[in-house]
Order: C-alpha cells, then sequence, then structure tokens
C-alpha cells in the first residue's frame, strides 16, 4: 500500500502544473494571499515541486534553526554555483562550516571599524555629483555606491578601475543569469547559445581580475586591511584557503553585498519621501550629532533614529524576500510530517507584515524599534537576515553601511517622488522597486529647533 500523505491546507492545485502560473506571476502576492487565506502552515504545487510556505516565527525558528541541518539551499542557490563556486552562499555541510569559519574574522567588530571611514568617503563622493532638482532613478544610484563601498572594503581603494571593471562584467552577468534560472537551464550550459557564451565571457573576464587582485596581494605579502586581505590571512589548523576557494568567496562577498544594501537604501528614500514627519526627525537628529561633518563610526551609537528607519525599511521590504530550502529526509512540523525532497518557504516579508507581531502592519512608523517594542516581540517575527548557521555573515556590515549612507546624504540631500511615480515592489532574487524609483533631488535646509510635531 502507497504511503498517504497529508498535506496542510492550500489553494487547489491543477492537474501536471499546479499553481506554477499564479506563483511565477507573482510569487510575492501569492504567499503573502496564501497563508491570509490558509493560515500557518500551507501547502501547493508548482509543476512536480511541492512547496510548503510558513506564516509562523516558531516554525521559522523549526527550518532555519532546529532542523537547519535536514535542509540543503533550494535550486536558484544551486544553480548560483556556476558563478559563485563553493563560497559562503552556496557551499553545504562540512565545507561550509568550515569556510565560515575562515571568513568569519573578516567581519569581526575591529575589523569593520576599518571600513567605516570608506563607506563615508564614497557617500560624500556620491552625494557631490548630484545636482539640485535633478531628477534621478534612486535605485540606480544606490546601487552604484554599494557597488562601489563593497569594492572599496573588499578589494581596497587604490584599485578604481578593477573595481569599475568588476562592477560591470558583474551587471553583464546578473542579467544574464535570469535566463540561466530557467526550467531545463541546467542543459543550457553545456550548449554554444548566444546568452551562455555571453555568461561565460564575463565570467572569465571577472575571474581574471580576481585571480590578478589575489596573485599580487599574494605577492606584496601587505595586510591591506581589506576583506580580501583577511582572506588570505585566514588559517584553519595550518590550512588556507586556496586561490579558487579565495576567488569564489571574494565572489560572493562581491554579489551578496551590495544588491541588498542598496535595496534597503532605496526603499528608505522612498519611506521617507512618505513620511515628513519621521524625515525632519531623521534631519534633527542628524544636525545635532554630525552638523557638518560626516559620519565616523563612533557616531553610529548615536545615529539611533537612522537605525530605526532602516530597521523599519528592512521589514516593510526586506531585500530577501523569501529564504528557500529543500529538505533532504522528511520530518514533522505544525502536526505534519514533509516528506523529503519538499521545498519550504519562509518570508520575512510575509511574517513582518504580520498584524499579530506588528499591529497596524502596513504603517511605517519606526517607533516599532525601540529597544522595549524589539523586546516584547517572538524571535523570527523579524528576520531580514536569516537565522542560523546560514545567517548572513555581513549582517554588522550591513546597518553600519545602512547607517552610514542614509545619514551622509540625508545631510545634504533630500529626495521627492517624481509625478506619477508608481511605486511597485518587483520580487526578483532581491525585493526592487518596479521600473526603478525616480525621483528628485533637493538641496537640504537644516531643520530650525524644536520643529517636532507629533504625529504628522
Ligand atoms: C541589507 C543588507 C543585507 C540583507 C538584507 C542580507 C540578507 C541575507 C540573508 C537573508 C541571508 C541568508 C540567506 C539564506 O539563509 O538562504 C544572507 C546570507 C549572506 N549574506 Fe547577506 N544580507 C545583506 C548584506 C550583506 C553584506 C553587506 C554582505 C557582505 C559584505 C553579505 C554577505 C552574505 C553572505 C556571504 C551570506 C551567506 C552566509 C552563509 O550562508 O554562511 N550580506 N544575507
Amino acid at each position: 500500500m502507497p504511503q498517504v500523505i497529508v498535506r496542510p491546507p492550500g489553494p487547489s492545485n491543477l492537474p501536471i502544473i499546479g499553481q506554477l502560473r499564479p506563483f511565477r506571476a507573482n510569487p510575492l502576492e501569492f504567499i503573502r494571499k496564501a497563508t491570509r487565506e490558509y493560515g500557518d502552515l500551507v501547502y501547493f504545487r508548482v509543476a512536480s515541486q511541492h512547496l510548503y510556505v510558513v506564516g509562523h516565527p516558531d516554525y521559522v525558528r523549526e527550518i532555519l534553526v532546529t532542523h537547519q541541518n535536514n535542509f540543503v539551499k533550494s535550486r536558484a542557490l544551486q544553480r548560483a554555483k556556476i558563478l559563485l563556486g563553493e563560497g559562503l552562499l552556496t557551499s553545504e555541510g562540512e565545507h561550509h562550516r568550515r569556510q565560515r569559519r575562515l571568513v568569519q574574522p573578516a567581519f569581526h567588530r575591529e575589523r569593520l571599524a576599518g571600513y567605516a571611514a570608506a563607506m563615508s568617503a564614497s557617500a560624500v563622493r556620491a552625494r557631490e555629483r548630484w545636482q539640485t532638482g535633478s531628477s534621478m532613478d534612486v535605485s540606480v544610484e544606490m546601487a552604484k555606491l554599494t557597488l562601489s563601498v563593497v569594492a572599496k572594503t573588499l578589494f581596497s581603494a587604490d584599485i578604481d578601475a578593477e573595481a569599475q571593471e568588476i562592477g560591470a562584467a558583474m551587471t553583464t552577468i546578473l542579467e544574464l543569469f535570469k535566463v540561466l534560472l530557467m526550467p531545463f537551464s541546467e542543459y543550457m550550459d553545456k550548449l554554444p547559445l548566444p546568452a551562455t557564451r555571453r555568461f561565460q565571457k564575463a565570467r572569465a573576464r571577472l575571474d581574471a581580475t580576481i585571480y590578478g587582485l589575489i596573485a599580487e596581494r599574494r605577492s606584496s605579502g601587505i595586510d591591506a586591511g581589506d576583506l580580501l586581505s583577511m582572506l588570505l590571512l585566514a588559517q584553519d589548523e595550518g590550512d588556507e584557503m586556496t586561490d579558487e576557494q579565495i576567488r569564489d568567496e571574494a565572489m560572493t562577498l562581491f554579489l551578496a553585498g551590495h544588491e541588498t544594501g542598496a535595496n534597503a537604501l532605496t526603499w528608505s528614500w522612498y519611506l521617507l519621501s512618505q513620511h515628513p514627519y519621521a524625515e525632519r526627525r531623521l534631519h534633527e537628529e542628524i544636525d545635532s550629532v554630525l552638523g557638518d561633518r560626516p559620519p565616523e563610526l563612533a557616531d553610529l551609537p548615536n545615529l539611533r533614529y537612522a537605525e530605526m528607519i532602516l530597521a523599519e525599511a528592512l521589514r516593510l521590504y526586506p531585500p530577501a524576500w523569501a529564504i528557500g530550502r529543500k529538505a533532504i529526509g522528511e520530518f514533522a512540523l505544525g502536526g505534519y510530517d514533509i516528506p523529503a525532497g519538499s521545498i519550504c518557504i519562509v518570508s520575512p516579508f510575509v511574517i513582518q507584515r504580520d498584524p499579530r507581531w506588528f499591529p497596524d502592519p502596513e504603517k511605517f512608523d519606526p517607533e516599532r524599534w525601540t529597544p522595549e517594542a524589539r523586546e516584547a516581540r517572538p524571535k523570527f517575527s523579524y528576520f531580514p537576515f536569516g537565522g542560523g548557521a546560514r545567517v548572513c555573515i555581513g549582517e554588522r556590515f550591513a546597518w553600519m553601511e545602512g547607517v552610514i549612507l542614509l545619514a551622509t546624504i540625508a545631510q545634504k540631500w533630500r529626495f521627492r517622488l517624481g509625478q506619477g511615480q508608481q511605486v511597485e515592489p518587483l520580487p526578483l532574487v532581491t525585493l526592487r522597486v518596479k521600473n526603478g524609483l525616480r525621483m528628485i533631488a533637493e538641496p537640504r535646509v537644516a531643520a530650525p529647533k524644536n520643529s517636532l510635531r507629533v504625529g504628522t
């Protein structure tokens, strides 16, 4: 007798394709609606894949922490190996544990301190490029800015030319990557198709640059204080990383380290433009803490409101809007047996907009981030950086970068939404703004003291 599998509730699946069409058309809305309609554990099928979406923080912990050894990353990240090799984001098991140990020191507090100046300097350069009244796509500007930050902190300030070259090759690769994620695309890797060839060419260019940098740094023996030097210095019981491993980690940090941060800042500017009270409070904080000078590391503890804005932007628009895992063995969740091979989706977007943890969830309210309010909420009601052994290694870097860039730019500029601009999320690998975010740059006039009014 074949075993009968009892599935949690969910939308009824069409023969063969299941929920393929609506899921593909708008996965974000689909999973959100499904958890609202069917509860905290929802089942549906996308073609032959069995998907489980969870809507409760306890289930998030079960997947990301309690049963973490029962999971591997889902297909998109496994496909990403053609670019990232066996770097932190894509590797599994013992290899991942070893690499994590080796890379971790690059993100220690003392090491991060050295990156603050590079962040501030990049933001100052960016804000000097803009002109009064100019209309610009803020998402493009933020992408350029976080790319320059990660290029500087990863490979050092004196290699601007290579950083640009790497940025350009990376853009080509990311565009082509969409094609390489399509169903059956595994077979395309072997065929001489134009997209495959362009991808391979861009990857080869990027590899040449990165291997060149590794060789140069190895022969000079200098600790430049950047992430690349840390990777070269990393040792594990007398065992250091090979050039190929360093290449994979450098490529991973480069990719994981800029797109998400650009997203978070883009959404922050949008939200600030819609909430004048929060914008004014941010300006007051900047004026009183910094005056006219750019922020330094020591200012971070005093830029609390900037951090609360960022936290709230990451709640409403988490860049990593869904985290997928594939079960390697059967396991129990919420009273159901989930078979091996199932895909589990935990979505910060869905859970962070749940009124049980965030009353009036659609409302932008930085006050949710006072220490008392944070304490009152369950763990994993907010997890923009994931959790468990695969939690984002760059989380501290990201908070520091976010606050420094936000403060440095808001010192001189505010952004108004362009006329007729519709703002909608676009759930790609990260949560982008559909069609970009066109805004007008206005120079900022310092807020007069005591101008705060509650409830605007
Ligand atoms: C706002 C900014 C960021 C967000 C929202 C974010 C989010 C995340 C999330 C959710 C994960 C876990 C993915 C999973 O479990 O499948 C992750 C992993 C990772 N992130 Fe970030 N990230 C950010 C910034 C950064 C930065 C600045 C870096 C590096 C400089 C970075 C490097 C990584 C790496 C290497 C991993 C893989 C870690 C591992 O599996 O051991 N991220 N990130």
